[in-house]
């Protein structure tokens, strides 16, 4: 019988990663939206993942905020030895969450689990583009951006389009220009529609989601039923790279389409 569910989850891991096109899929059992020990169990697939992944030498990882990023962080364990070493940063600049879910937390809470490093990126929300200016000559931050851009690493979740809108308090403006663009699916402060396509983007400084193309790994962590619609969406254009980290729910409503 464990056998038997355990040949089902791997057929499924390759449908789905077959479906996007994808590196790989690793599924969790459950349902994310209802059972809150499948985010642990994401938490436990980022570790394996990124201990078989992440190469020797000096690796910088470039993470993204959220709640399902802020959960995983905790389940982390050491990820260091003699050969390898790494160092946490945030991807971009604040896209407006409440302090304990931003790419900050997450990235310095990755660091103290894994015995890493971390450097934080403190750029306030709401700029004149004077300051802007000025702040982007200071050593401090171009020094944080610079590392972010040699990220060999980046981990991130995916959200759904208008929550996210509204968790963010953007603008009503905002919020109708998204409904009307038919955006469904949010990451790294870009809105994507059903196709995958880039609807409207929140312009914040550090890694740009063409920088991605390049970045040697890439692992997306979503999963529930409710994130399904917002998963498939993105998913589309992703980079073939991306490791998708996800659950049964999600995926059976993704596949059950075809
Ligand atoms: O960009 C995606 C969001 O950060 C996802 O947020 O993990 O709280 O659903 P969540």
């Amino acid at each position: 019988k464990v056998m038997d569910q355990l040949f089902g989850v791997h057929q499924l891991e390759k449908h789905l990663a077959n479906h996007f096109g994808i590196a790989r899929c690793v599924i969790s059992a459950g349902d994310s939206d209802r059972q809150e020990k499948v985010v642990k169990n994401f938490g436990e697939s980022l570790n394996e993942s990124l201990d078989l992944l992440l190469p020797e030498g000096k690796n910088i990882i470039a993470v993204m905020g959220g709640t399902t990023m802020a959960q995983v962080a905790e389940c982390l364990t050491n990820l260091e030895s003699d050969k390898r070493h790494n160092l946490f940063v945030p991807a971009r600049g604040g896209i407006g969450e409440a302090l304990t879910v931003q790419a900050n937390s997450v990235s310095a809470m990755m660091a103290m689990r894994s015995n890493g490093e971390h450097r934080a990126l403190y750029v306030p929300e709401q700029l004149s583009s004077d300051t802007y200016r000025s702040l982007m000559k200071e050593p401090s931050i171009l020094e944080v951006l610079n590392l972010i851009s040699q990220a060999n690493c980046v981990i991130h979740s995916i959200g759904r389009a208008l929550h996210m809108a509204a968790r963010r308090k953007m603008s009503e403006k905002e919020i109708l220009m998204l409904k009307q663009a038919n955006a469904v699916a949010e990451s790294f402060g870009y809105f994507f529609d059903e196709a995958g396509k880039v609807v409207y983007k929140v312009p914040r400084i550090g890694l740009q989601l063409k920088d991605l193309q390049t970045v040697p790994l890439i692992l997306a962590i979503a999963g529930g039923k409710s994130k399904a619609k917002a998963i498939n969406a993105y998913m589309q254009n992703a980079p073939k790279q991306t490791w998708l980290l996800t659950d049964e729910a999600a995926a059976n409503e993704i596949l059950k389409g075809e």
